[in-house]
């Protein structure tokens, strides 16, 4: 796997300077023009929303994700409340977030009209692990969890924590945005779960030209269900079932995730060779690098470090003065965001979110990463903390 990686980063020959922390701008030497054709072929049909591209992008992507089914929509957060929606989730419900994922999850809950308690995260791995959410459910009595696999990686308890709602009568909702082409036991994190939510944004991994997302299933009921809700609760054109609202994808946007899907295990693998690299290349001792659970495989979405605060602040303002891009997702937990007043319903926390978001590092990780880049980084890194 790593040594395809490798044959796609190539050394530029040039002296670098800076290296960004995400570039989506990366394009395979055929893509801009194949994508200029198709703009122009959809242009001149004027079939903006709804038709046969969409059909195409939603087969290929449930063949991808190996699930019965996928139904794209406008974005990932409307995903979340699709499937909350679908799955009869709504006022008064209490749903288990984790205390670290992005905003869009605990948000999607209080759309609904659901209330959100947040669960603290397992130091090892990062994400919510069936002790945790067993300590919850005793606690919360939840009607949903949502289990978000975070950074390109999987749950490592994925499979424990999808057994325990079953047995509890607890819905699991798999908030698997960040993790497009992620496995567990050499499956897609897809394939097994009740349901699954994803963003096509342009920085993820199967990014569009603009927002998206999709939701996937093995339940054709379920599927056809959020469909519905996605399209103004609509069966014909002006017979309306249900009060859904707008959350189509358009066109345009699925043709370019459509052409997106002939490139990604190339992107993948160049990814997941930048992430790999850092952890194998990368030596000071302040700094301690993070990989997915054994029985998983990463996407390369995002690298993930440690560094003890006070090195955390002169690492950033290092590689700021290098030019060097970075991230830190996230530096807060959701619990402590000044947002979350009226709408929290509970948390149980053991601080370890907390400790995450105050020495998380994530270094420059994206497709067409050239080995130059990766050599600039680790210098300046080891430099900066020597
Ligand atoms: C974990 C997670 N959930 C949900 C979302 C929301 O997706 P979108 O921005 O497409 O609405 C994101 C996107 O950043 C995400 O990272």
């Amino acid at each position: 796997m790593l040594e395809t990686a490798a044959s796609k980063t190539h050394h530029t020959g040039t002296e670098i300077t800076s290296v960004p922390y995400s570039a989506i701008d990366r394009f395979e030497p055929t893509f801009i023009e194949s994508w200029m054709k198709r703009v122009d072929i959809i242009t001149r049909n004027t079939q903006f929303i709804g038709g046969e591209w969409i059909k195409k992008l939603e087969s290929r992507l449930a063949q991808h994700a190996d699930t019965k089914e996928a139904r794209v929509c406008a974005n990932g957060t409307d995903a979340i409340q699709l499937a909350l929606r679908a799955l009869g989730v709504g006022e008064g419900d209490i749903v288990l977030v984790p205390d670290s994922t992005f905003w869009a999850t605990f948000e999607a809950v209080c759309n609904v009209g659901a209330r959100p308690v947040t669960v603290d995260i397992c130091p090892e791995d990062l994400h919510l692990n069936a002790a945790l959410v067993a300590e919850a459910i005793d606690k919360f009595s939840p009607k949903a969890v949502i289990m978000v696999h975070l950074y390109g990686w999987v749950a490592k308890e994925t499979k424990q924590i999808r057994q325990l709602c079953q047995e509890r009568g607890v819905f699991l909702i798999e908030d698997s945005a960040q993790a497009w082409g992620a496995t567990i036991d050499g499956k897609s994190i897809f394939a097994d779960a009740l349901v699954s939510t994803t963003s096509f944004y342009p920085g993820k991994v199967l990014g569009g030209a603009g927002d998206g997302g999709a939701v996937l299933t093995n339940d054709s009921a379920l599927a056809a269900k959020m469909h519905l809700l996605a399209n103004h609760g609509r069966q014909g054109k002006y017979e309306h079932h249900a009060v859904g609202w707008n959350s189509r994808l358009d066109v345009l946007q699925c043709a370019y995730l459509d052409l997106c899907l002939d490139f990604i295990s190339q992107r993948i693998a160049s990814r997941q060779y930048a992430a790999e690299w850092y952890r194998n290349n990368i030596h000071a001792k302040a700094i301690q690098f993070r990989g997915p659970a054994a029985n998983t495989t990463e996407n390369g979405y995002i690298s993930v470090a440690f560094v003890e605060p006070s090195l955390r602040d002169k690492l950033m303002q290092g590689l700021t003065e290098a030019k060097i891009g970075y991230g830190v997702v996230y530096p807060a937990p959701m619990s402590t965001q000044p947002g979350i007043k009226g709408w929290i319903a509970g948390k149980l926390s053991h601080g370890n979110a907390a400790r995450v978001c105050e020495t998380i590092i994530n270094l420059p990780c994206f497709a067409g990463m050239q080995q130059n880049e990766l050599e600039y980084v680790k210098h300046h890194v080891e430099r900066i903390l020597k």
